[in-house]
């Protein structure tokens, strides 16, 4: 779509699905940017100047967006004061399942931006832009993810038992084994920072146990896994985009930061991947 058609638009319809397609071609550029830029915060940059603020604040502030902004767009009945008077807004259709996917959302994005940050014995500062970057992420993606599961979900929710539920049970299943897996490894960071904070070394120490054993990041693996789970029990198109995005920020993420510990620590073990085990 053009700027042209763009400015045609007259219904949230429209808006929507071309905020889907920005939204996909989002992770293309995301991909490009971090293969040419870096991801350049916590271990992966040194700056700590004028531009950072507390990485602790910053993680919250704009973790939170994505959990306010979701129950917002899923809840509300129309959008319409928020869109130009032109533009007719999608009707709120939201069926008693949906709300299986609105609660696995809240419950990732509490520990995300609540529990996540305050746990953590300590954090980085950060560059204010990828805050704001991150805000701008988790508008769009709440707002889509919200407003597809309140206004198209019902149409899959109607069927009879079919294999429709299989995907609904074993994504269900994935999302939650990825959410333990994730909050899992988060963990075992943060104790190794701990460790740190007690004056075993220096900041950042070589992890092990669990999946680590065989990649260098097993937190990202499973936040991959968690939300290819969301999509696949939720048929969304908007929670497959998520995850797409999700791949392009952080399997090139989780490169730098394995490329970056065989370069600090001379005793690395040589036989772990990135992210994915046994394939990257
Ligand atoms: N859905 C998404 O698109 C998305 C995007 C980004 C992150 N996330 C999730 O958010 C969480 C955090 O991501 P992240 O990029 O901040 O992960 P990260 O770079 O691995 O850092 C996580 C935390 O652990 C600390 N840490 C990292 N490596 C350490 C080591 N070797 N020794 C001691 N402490 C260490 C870091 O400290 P410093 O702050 O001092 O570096 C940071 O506080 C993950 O669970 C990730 O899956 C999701």
């Amino acid at each position: 779509m053009n700027v042209q058609s763009y400015l045609e638009v007259t219904t949230e319809q429209e808006l929507f699905d071309v905020a889907l397609r920005g939204f996909l071609l989002t992770s293309v550029l995301v991909l490009g940017g971090l293969l040419v830029f870096g991801s350049p915060y916590g271990s992966q940059t040194n700056y700590n100047g004028i531009f950072t603020i507390s990485g602790r604040a910053a993680w919250i502030f704009m973790e939170l967006v994505s959990p306010v902004v979701f129950i917002y767009s899923y809840f509300s009945s129309n959008l319409a004061f928020l869109l130009p008077s032109k533009i007719q807004p999608l009707e709120r259709s939201a069926s008693t399942r949906s709300l299986v996917f609105v609660a696995l959302w809240i419950a990732h994005y509490v520990n995300r931006a609540i529990i996540y940050p305050l746990r953590q014995p300590s954090r980085k500062n950060m560059h204010i832009g990828i805050m704001l970057c991150a805000v701008v992420f988790n508008t769009v993606n709440a707002y889509l993810n919200g407003r597809w599961l309140a206004t198209a979900f019902s149409s899959h929710a109607t069927e009879p038992f079919n294999s429709w539920d299989v995907r609904f049970v074993l994504g269900t299943a994935l999302f939650v084994a990825g959410m333990a897996g994730n909050i899992h490894h988060d963990n075992l960071l943060m104790r190794l920072r701990s460790k740190k904070s007690k004056g075993n070394g220096s900041r950042y120490l070589i992890p092990y146990g669990s999946l680590f054993s065989f990649v260098s990041c097993p937190h990202f693996f499973c936040e991959l896994a968690e939300w290819a789970g969301f999509a696949l029990a939720s048929g969304s198109p908007a929670a497959w985009a998520f995850v797409l995005n999700i791949l392009c920020n952080l399997a090139p993420r989780a490169y730098f930061i394995h490329r970056w510990y065989i370069g600090t620590f001379a005793v690395y073990p040589k036989s772990r991947k990135a992210i994915i085990p046994f394939v990257f």
